[in-house]
């Protein structure tokens, strides 16, 4: 299970897009029907769709599977009742499986038979150009995340890595986290995280955004849980994104940590504490982007094999 890509829908959708290209870093992956795809140098067909609409919202989040796994999932969210239906990707990389609404709304599409597309190459360390690979891991506020890492575990066989004052990170594979849950007393989007080669890349992202007048609004730091080094930016269409190093791989029998198990001396929230955190503007992005389900539960019997 690998988590892909996140479907948003927003007003200037293709300044968006530009912006993602021009100053992010990332590489143009077309435009299909009002809709402006974003990829990375991995073999992912696309990272983010962006499609034109009047508000802002988070249609969905996209991971690809197995058969195997995507039948596991239709049936336990059958079990659960959890609204759900069969799925055709229209998307790059097309693909087909199933989209499941969790209890506080977000949106899931698991895709089997997506095709990827050839890595690339060539934004070498000596350019100053960088390019995220793809992403490392998608964040949801919750506002019951322990309640939303107990459902995933359930119904996505997914497993909680570790919980923290703020978070609960749930893994899909050896990744440490996907995505996490954070408690934030009310549901959205939290951050988009793109993997980065390596800490070099981590730090010439930040410099190319310095050059266009983008500053942090929290980092550069290296996290607990995860291990990764960071620096979230509010991006000018609202969201907040993450440049990451890629987070560390766990042990299946890895034993998760509890809120006591990841303190920090006074005044610290990351293991370097040489930066700031912009708490009242990353609030203020978080809130922008709600998931708003754009599809009718249809039965899933026969994906689950039932
Ligand atoms: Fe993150």
């Amino acid at each position: 299970m690998k988590l892909r890509s996140i479907e948003l829908s927003l007003p200037n959708a293709a300044q968006a897009h530009q912006w993602m290209i021009d100053i992010w870093g990332c590489a143009d992956a077309g435009q299909q029907d009002g809709t402006y795809y974003l990829r990375g140098s991995g073999t992912y067909p696309y990272l983010v769709a962006l499609a034109e609409n009047a508000d802002n919202y988070v249609r969905t989040v996209t991971w690809v599977c197995s058969a195997e796994r995507l039948a596991q999932v239709a049936q336990a969210a059958m079990q659960r009742g959890l609204n759900a239906a069969p799925v055709i990707s229209n998307d790059p990389g097309g693909g087909h499986g199933l989209v499941v609404e969790l209890a506080e709304g977000e949106c899931l599409r698991f895709l089997v038979d997506a095709s990827e597309v050839a890595p690339i190459a060539g934004h070498s360390k000596a350019s100053r150009r960088v390019m995220p690979v793809k992403l490392t891991h998608v964040v949801f506020n919750a506002a019951d995340a322990e309640a939303s890492g107990d459902l995933v575990e359930d119904v996505l066989g997914f497993r909680v890595s570790d919980r923290t004052k703020g978070m609960v990170f749930v893994r899909c594979n050896e990744a440490h986290h996907s995505t996490a849950f954070a408690r934030a007393g009310f549901a959205s989007l939290n951050h988009i995280a793109f993997e980065m080669e390596d800490l070099d890349s981590v730090m010439r992202g930040i410099g190319c955004m310095r050059d266009h007048g983008f500053a942090p609004a929290w980092g550069p730091g290296r996290h607990g849980p995860g291990d990764n080094v960071y620096a979230y930016y509010i991006a000018p269409f609202g969201p907040v994104i993450e440049y990451s190093t890629p987070v560390e791989k766990v042990p299946a029998d890895y034993v998760a940590g509890a809120p006591d198990d990841w303190t920090w001396p006074e005044k610290r929230i990351d293991q370097w504490g040489m930066s700031d955190k912009d708490f009242a503007g990353l609030r203020i992005a978080e809130e922008m982007f709600k998931f708003r389900r754009e599809w009718d539960p249809a039965p899933i019997a026969q994906l689950a094999g039932a």
